[in-house]
């Protein structure tokens, strides 16, 4: 269910709300120096009323559901539309709702982890050189071009404006590019440099404060973070066909597809436990030299020390280019993706689910971890399938893209025979602190070709 005034205005006057601080003063978003909190106080029932509209359907019992929603509040004499990030509190039946209001504090701090590398032409070209990535997106333009003839398109995300240009020269009538950063001047040039500027029409904004004067038949971006979700910018494509996309129209690309399978890589697993090693060997010289020298027992440091190396080296999962064979176990699908009608929950993560994946190796292997790459297609919409459809792969079958794939090390590796089953639970859930970051809860066991299970083992990975 979608948030609209309609409903949040049945609720509120239904709902006793105490605002704990001056609603007037704190319900101005976006003009504020300091971000400010409301905390309502709400009955049980009122919380999950509140929690179903705002979440959207979401499992408000989730570890870590939070996520921007347009929330129109309504009070007496006042009336107040924001964006807003809302966190659901562990106990959901008891406990309050909190309710930020997006700051210009928040839009910097959002700006200086992750829209500021996107104003650098040397990342734009980092995108430009993959040519996984390019050769993709230009075939499912140039080679549907009948599909762009006269059409008004919309580029979420421009950056130097590559999709725009080529959206033009496959013949839209109209082409609104959008991108945040200043490296819109910088695709402003490309366009023009061109000969596209008669069609392509550069607009510096985020596309959630977007205006445009009409709708549009295809919106194109790219969208994609490690293991697709990272970076939560499919937040944005979707607000934008909400609010823009006419019926029928077409989402470039239309569909994704997230796998996750068992891989073997004892090399880069043990390198980075004896990292971990070292760094602790290490400790160990500072801690004998510190009390030494200076006098000083460190000794009760060191365990949040352990636990803090443990998790940068262990528990952390990181970027990885891996070879075709180092997939020992069927991939399994954790999520598959409709872009034309997915909604803002869907796409806020991976519930939980159980996987198997069954040992694909001839001979006898070692499992060191697991491994979460993505796809994504274009291929039409419900009513019509594009003349040419095209895939784009980052699996470690199709060689180098600069999404590689993302790893995560098991702390003791498992000797696999072939017909033995890798099984378990996958979870992905964004980060409380930072929503465009996900963390995995993964547990694991092996399904011996004798149908007895060995241990289960549960780990909760980071995805930095
Ligand atoms: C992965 S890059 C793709 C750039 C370009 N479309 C290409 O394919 O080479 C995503 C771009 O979208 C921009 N962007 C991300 N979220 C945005 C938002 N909400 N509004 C406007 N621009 C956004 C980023 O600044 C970045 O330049």
């Amino acid at each position: 269910m979608k948030i609209n005034s309609c409903n949040f205005l049945n609720i509120s006057v239904k709902l006793l709300v105490t605002f704990s601080i001056s609603f007037t003063s704190s319900l101005i978003p976006f003009k504020r120096s300091s971000p400010p909190k409301q905390i309502l106080n709400l009955s049980p029932s009122g919380f999950r009323k509140l929690s179903t509209l705002i979440m959207d359907g979401v499992n408000s019992k989730d570890s870590e559901p939070s996520y921007d929603a347009k929330v129109k509040v309504l009070g007496e004499n006042l009336e107040s539309t924001s964006f807003a990030s809302v966190v659901n509190a562990d106990d959901p039946e008891i406990r309050d709702v909190e309710i930020y209001m997006k700051s210009d504090k928040d839009k910097a701090t959002d700006f200086a982890n992750y829209f500021c590398s996107y104003a650098f032409l040397y990342h734009q070209k980092q995108m430009l050189t993959d040519h996984k990535r390019m050769e993709a997106y230009y075939s499912a333009v140039m080679d549907n071009a009948d599909v762009f003839q006269d059409k008004v398109v919309l580029d979420v995300g421009t950056g130097s404006g590559v999709l725009a240009v080529w959206s033009a020269h496959a013949g839209a009538r109209k082409v609104y590019a959008i991108e945040y950063t200043d490296m819109a001047k910088h695709a402003r040039r490309l366009v023009k440099a061109n000969g596209v500027e008669h069609v392509v029409e550069v607009i510096q904004s985020s596309v959630e404060e977007l205006e445009l004067p009409e709708k549009v038949d295809i919106i194109i971006s790219e969208w994609m973070g490690y293991f697709l979700l990272r970076e939560s910018m499919l937040d944005s494509v979707i607000k934008a066909r909400d609010r823009f996309l006419n019926p029928g129209g077409f989402m470039f690309p239309s569909h994704a597809t997230m796998y996750w399978a068992p891989i073997q890589n004892e090399r880069e697993r043990l390198s980075r436990q004896q990292e971990y090693c070292s760094t602790m060997q290490d400790w160990f010289s500072f801690k004998d030299e510190t009390r030494d020298k200076y006098n000083l027992n460190m000794e009760c440091l060191e365990l949040q020390f352990e636990q803090e190396q443990r998790h940068y080296y262990v528990t952390t999962g990181g970027w990885t280019e891996l070879w075709r064979d180092a997939v020992v176990g069927e991939p399994f699908v954790v999520k598959q993706i409709d872009l034309t009608t997915c909604t803002q929950p869907e796409i806020a993560g991976v519930q939980e689910l159980a996987f198997e994946c069954p040992i694909i190796t001839q001979s006898p292997t070692r499992v060191s971890g697991f491994a979460g790459w993505f796809s994504t297609d274009f291929r039409g919409n419900g009513e019509r399938t594009l003349p040419c459809p095209v895939t784009l792969s980052t699996s470690p079958e199709v060689g180098y893209t600069h999404w590689g794939q993302q790893v995560f090390y098991f702390d003791n590796a498992i000797d696999c025979s072939p017909g033995d089953v890798v099984k378990g639970n996958f979870k992905m859930v964004r980060q409380r602190d930072n929503i465009r970051l996900y963390n995995i809860y993964s547990s694991h066991c092996v399904r011996r070709m004798n149908g007895v299970d060995g241990p289960l083992v549960q780990t909760k990975y980071e995805m930095p």
